[in-house]
């Protein structure tokens, strides 16, 4: 079973943007943490990466007839796109919702998450564990 791992605007600078938040591993140490965590559950992962918001939907539509469960960090397009949103409530298997940051903690408009509203599960404040934490419970949700 594939699980993809969709990551919204900004994330390809994981690692080098605003460190002090976001830390300092990098997205392709979340795949590495994630494949990790998915060969003992038989779980094969698949991570993208974009900054605009109708690639995200399309990957979604993919994800459709390829994946069992999609972990997502929608990024900013969590407190904005009711495009994503949607696209999630077009998909049948689990869906995370994983926020590198603790985002309650943060600016008032990071409080709100359109995804979370079809999300099975919610990350938020772990760093780049919840990716493989979000993994775990895919393995459970999965089995
Ligand atoms: C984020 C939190 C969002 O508010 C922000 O826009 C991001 C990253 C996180 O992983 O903490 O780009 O989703």
């Amino acid at each position: 079973k594939l699980i993809t791992i969709l990551n919204g605007p900004n994330l390809n600078l994981l690692g080098k943007r605003e460190p002090e938040i976001y830390g300092h591993d990098t997205l392709d140490d979340v795949e590495a943490a994630c494949a990790r965590v998915g060969k003992d559950f038989g779980l094969a992962v698949k991570l993208l990466q974009s900054n605009w918001e109708g690639q995200i939907v399309d990957w979604i539509h993919d994800a459709r007839h390829e994946a069992a469960g999609i972990i997502i960090n929608p990024a900013a397009l969590t407190h904005t796109s009711v495009a994503v949103l949607d696209a999630l409530n077009t998909f049948d298997g689990p869906v995370i919702e994983v926020h590198i940051s603790q985002v309650h903690k943060r600016e008032a408009f990071r409080h709100h998450s359109y995804v979370s509203m079809r999300a099975d599960g919610v990350i938020a404040g772990f760093g780049i564990d919840g990716y493989a934490l979000a993994m775990r419970r895919m393995g459970s949700l999965l089995a």
